[in-house]
């Protein structure tokens, strides 16, 4: 299953995964965009077989209602959790249920649909969870003490401290499984810098205006295509090596923004312990949700 699948890194992950002979579940808020998606895939892979099921993330509702439509369907082998704000609003905005807006869409909604969607995920054995970081995690002054960034709203910081708190709790994820004894191992994958302008004309799925493409061109030295920044996240829900690996397991390109993928050196302040717990403390707090407490 994957978050955002209709389009940027989600959709290439979907191609990519659908390409190996997977069976992928795209969960999208807008049914159109995702039907588009869908027929994009097809058209590239004839027998792909996708599902559509309708998730806005950052609605704590919509997530219930994928959780238990998911659920109906039986085990699931792997969730990546790739929907995400990346151009944040200027001022501070509120989810539906009146959660700061950048934090609900890139974490706490995501924290809610893998606590909802363990059971079927522990249903297979070695399932795996994959959540999206970024390189921005080591470029920004964190502000844990306000998850919601009640006072210290910058649209900059709203998305570094959202894919901080997504990297961190993969890795604390990651490590409660291991101490609940489940057989499920979460991971963080970046996909370096990887933009629209880069990325090949699919339409309805990416079409960069012409500013897009130059600027595009003008970064060619430090960027590259989304189909490219999934190679680290469809490696991180598939590569095997790893499975034994106590962990923080986290995957990047090669060249830190371009390139194939590796194992990458995740931000200190998202594998420092009492960070981990902090964030946990804020999605359940948020969610009202609790679960490998
Ligand atoms: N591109 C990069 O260089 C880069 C670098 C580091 C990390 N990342 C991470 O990679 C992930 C994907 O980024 P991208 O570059 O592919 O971005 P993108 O092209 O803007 O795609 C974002 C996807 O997320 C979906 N989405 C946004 N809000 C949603 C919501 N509330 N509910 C459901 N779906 C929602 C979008 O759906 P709609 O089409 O409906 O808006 C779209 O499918 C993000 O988590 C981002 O933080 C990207």
């Amino acid at each position: 299953m994957i978050t955002g699948a209709n389009g940027g890194i989600g959709f290439w992950s979907t191609l990519q995964l659908a390409r190996r002979g997977a069976e992928v579940i795209m969960a999208c808020r807008n049914p159109e965009k995702g039907e588009t998606a869908a027929q994009a895939i097809r058209a590239r892979v004839p027998h792909a077989r996708l599902h559509l099921v309708p998730l806005d993330v950052a609605s704590l509702n919509s997530v219930a209602q994928a959780v238990d439509e998911i659920s109906t369907r039986g085990p699931l082998d792997g969730l990546i959790a790739n929907a995400g704000m990346v151009h944040t609003p200027r001022t501070r905005k509120e989810s539906v249920d009146g959660l700061e807006l950048v934090a609900a869409t890139n974490y706490f909604g995501h924290y809610a649909l893998i606590a909802g969607l363990l059971p079927v995920l522990e249903e297979t054995p070695a399932a795996r969870v994959v959540t999206l970081g970024s390189l921005s995690t080591s470029l920004v002054r964190a502000r844990l003490e306000d998850p919601q960034l009640v006072k210290h709203y910058s649209p900059w910081r709203a998305y570094a401290q959202s894919k901080i708190m997504v990297q961190s709790f993969a890795f604390e994820l990651d490590r409660r499984l291991r101490l609940s004894q489940s057989s499920t191992r979460a991971l963080c994958a970046h996909p370096g810098y990887s933009i629209s302008g880069r990325t090949q004309i699919i339409d309805g799925v990416n079409n960069p205006s012409p500013a897009k493409v130059l600027a595009g061109n003008l970064q060619r030295p430090f960027s590259q295509g989304k189909s490219q920044g999934a190679w680290p996240i469809v490696r991180a829900v598939l590569d095997t090596d790893d499975v034994d690996d106590p962990g923080p397991v986290f995957y990047g390109p090669r060249g830190l923004v371009r390139g194939v993928p590796r194992r990458a050196t995740p931000a200190a302040i998202t594998t420092d312990r009492w960070a981990a717990n902090t964030i946990w403390n804020a999605a359940e707090t948020a969610t009202g949700i609790s679960f490998l407490g």
